[in-house]
């Protein structure tokens, strides 16, 4: 037999900033990527997909100090702790094939090497920068780069720099790169071509500044001490030293590369489409063949990020949804290459719409009615029908090339636009239930009943191709989709989903849960708000505690008598800020007076009545002429820097003179 070689097929997400949780923008990128995976494995490829993590940089090492832990601490967390950044990907369900972490040795010791042969070339030499900083994007721009003074690309406050630095010559690239993107497919969609010549490359290139002194959390150039490598040029050749380049880990750089696509968010289009080309010419490595930028999903027309408050939880969304109505969402409304805005009424809409409605709908209701009028298993010949309605061959001929249309829209990467054919077979499908009216053929069994099994075997047929085809994007309903539905795993396939009559004439249907259930709007808005507004309730600020005490022997601690004790009188001290007098009921039948440091805390009328704890055999003291007998026992902890005291309070119901042990 001849033995066909798969096509390979590379594609990456961008690597993720660990310097807060990932939020529903970030996942909308991933779950594009991973959808476009999925349809190359469904098609034969051998695929290779890679996400990870851009470790490095002076944002994350600003965080861990605010933090009080290490920058390794600091991005360990947040990658691999609790709803992290595996768990998001876990959760969501992408299939990519290998996570890198620039913070990986391997990576690191590539990067040096890549850095060192840049530098032996020519294309990189030391100078002095002088500019502005923006420090959350780590870029540096020239005052005419800015836009009214602020960073062009986030549009924050920018700080002046000056440090001696490493440069990239990025300019001696310029013309190639030009032609690179004017003149090949190489950037997508072509809207950002523009975008790229005329704000970038037409002003003219400027050489990139590609190491940094003013902080330390970077790979260090290894050959100048006190260097760390830019953050970009480290996180750019991830996509190389993912697979093996300069490096042991791992040896399929020469099978996989050059990556077939990198999906990128808009505003690092200019990372991946200008620096990143120049800087594998340098190196005389291979171009990827595309580069495609995406939308931002908006909120309230607005990018969301963490300090905007804005941000879309996906866990919560997952969580309340499903996992796959979530990655439907996301795929199915924004068309890929343009900015969409993200609302709950959308995200609800859609569900009830596609999923519940469309999709559910004609699931539930064609194994219902295999169920009930052939108990579960249509009889042989039904795929065959002598004179088909114009509605049958309308559906089967829609269906059937369905396929084909599909794989034009993903090969486009407009997936927005692949599940436009799907659903628009999928409401046919609907509509011919209308139209063949299986519950009237139904009333005459053995007048109609063959043209009642073709009928639902047109049905079966054409959600078994829809199935095959949403499977890339909403991969673990299509799975129960087929066990109801009856699709053997050789129906399953892409090569299926072009043949009209793959699925067996008299395979068992099975009528399980409701796939999609409907969402009720008001409710789950009302829930969805509840949540918000509990997330956005103030952190609790940290907690200093009191340093803990030397250890004491058990004879020592055991002399100490800890008595309960009702407050009889509270009065503040004359002419003290500090002190409160209490005259206590001890149990022993004699008031005690006891002298306390704590009227910043409390109301003095407060007092009366509480059941508090004392020690009661410390020796008497004198303050402001007043003898105590005793201390009360009080919790004290800092909050921001301000002392909090809490006196201990027993239930009424002890008695006074109880002994704490
Ligand atoms: N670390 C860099 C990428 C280095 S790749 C060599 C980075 N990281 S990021 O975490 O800030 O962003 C990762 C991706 O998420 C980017 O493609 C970015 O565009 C995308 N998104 C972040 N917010 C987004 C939206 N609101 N909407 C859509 N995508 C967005 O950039």
């Amino acid at each position: 037999m001849e033995r066909v070689e798969k096509k390979k097929f590379y594609i990456t997400t961008p690597i993720y900033y660990p310097s807060d949780k990932l939020h529903i923008g970030h996942t909308y990128c991933t779950v594009a990527t991973d959808a476009m995976a999925r349809y190359k494995r469904l098609t034969g490829c051998d695929v290779m997909f890679l996400t990870g993590t851009d470790e490095h940089g002076q944002k994350i090492e600003d965080k861990a100090k605010e933090a009080g832990v290490t920058p390794q601490q600091f991005v360990d967390n947040i990658v691999t702790g609790p709803k992290g950044v595996l768990d998001l990907w876990k959760l969501m369900n992408i299939s990519n094939d290998r996570f890198i972490r620039t913070t990986d040795d391997y990576h690191v010791s590539a990067i040096q090497k890549i850095f060192k042969k840049m530098y032996d070339n020519g294309d990189i030499y030391k100078g002095k920068y002088v500019g502005k900083y923006c420090k959350p994007c780590e870029s540096f721009w020239t005052d005419s780069q800015l836009v009214d003074g602020k960073c062009p690309d986030c549009g924050r406050q920018v700080q002046d720099a000056e440090e001696e630095a490493y440069f990239f010559r990025l300019s001696k690239y310029a013309d190639k790169v030009r032609d690179l993107l004017e003149n090949t497919d190489f950037l997508q969609p072509r809207s950002r071509v523009n975008e790229m010549v005329n704000n970038f490359i037409k002003p003219g290139l400027e050489d990139l500044c590609v190491s940094r002194t003013s902080f330390s959390w970077g790979i260090p150039v290894d050959f100048d001490p006190g260097h760390v490598v830019y953050v970009w040029v480290d996180a750019l050749f991830n996509y190389t030293t993912a697979l093996g380049l300069y490096n042991d880990k791992y040896d399929d750089y020469d099978h996989y590369w050059p990556a077939d696509y990198h999906f990128v968010g808009k505003e690092i289009v200019r990372f991946h489409s200008i620096i990143w080309p120049a800087m594998l010419m340098s190196v005389g490595l291979p171009l990827p063949h595309h580069v495609f930028g995406h939308g931002w999903l908006l909120l309230d027309g607005g990018k969301m990020s963490k300090s905007k408050g804005n941000v879309v939880d996906p866990y919560v969304l997952a969580e309340k949804f499903g996992v796959d109505a979530l990655r439907f969402f996301l795929m199915r409304t924004f068309p890929f290459g343009s900015d969409g805005n993200f609302s709950n009424e959308l995200l609800i809409n859609t569900i009830n719409v596609d999923l519940a409605n469309d999709l559910g709908n004609l699931v539930s209701r064609t194994t219902a009615m295999v169920q009930k009028y052939f108990g579960g298993a249509l009889p042989e010949g039904c795929s065959q029908w002598e004179n088909p309605e114009p509605f049958d061959t309308d559906l089967i001929s829609l269906a059937s090339g369905l396929r084909d249309k599909y794989e034009a829209d993903m090969e486009a990467c407009a997936p927005h636009k692949a599940l436009d054919e799907v659903f628009k077979v999928i409401q046919r499908a609907n509509k011919y239930i209308d139209e063949s009216t299986p519950w009237v053929l139904a009333k005459d069994m053995e007048a109609n009943g063959p043209r009642l099994a073709h009928v639902l075997y047109n049905l079966l047929e054409t959600t078994r191709i829809c199935g095959v085809l949403l499977t890339p994007f909403i991969p673990d309903s299509c799975e129960k989709l087929f066990d109801q539905i009856g699709a053997c795993e050789d129906c399953r396939t892409w090569k299926a989903a072009g043949i009209w009559g793959s699925r067996g004439e008299t395979r068992q249907v099975t009528k399980g849960e409701n796939l999609f259930p409907r969402i009720d709007m008001d409710k789950a808005l009302e829930e969805l708000e509840e949540l918000r507004q509990a997330a956005m309730a103030p952190e609790k600020p940290p907690i200093e505690l009191e340093p803990w005490e030397d250890e004491v022997d058990f004879d020592t601690f055991a002399k100490s008598d800890f008595r309960v004790v009702k407050v009889k009188e509270c009065e503040a001290v004359k002419k003290s800020k500090k002190l409160l007098r209490f005259t206590l009921d001890d149990g022993t039948g004699t008031d005690r007076q006891i002298l306390s440091g704590i009227r910043m805390f409390y109301e003095p009328e407060d007092l009366v009545g509480k059941t508090l704890v004392a020690i009661v055999n410390l020796p008497p003291r004198k303050m402001m002429g007043l003898e105590s007998c005793g201390m009360l026992l009080s919790a004290i902890h800092h909050e921001n820097g301000e002392e909090k005291l809490n006196l201990l309070m027993l239930d009424d119901s002890i008695p006074a003179g109880a002994k704490l042990c």
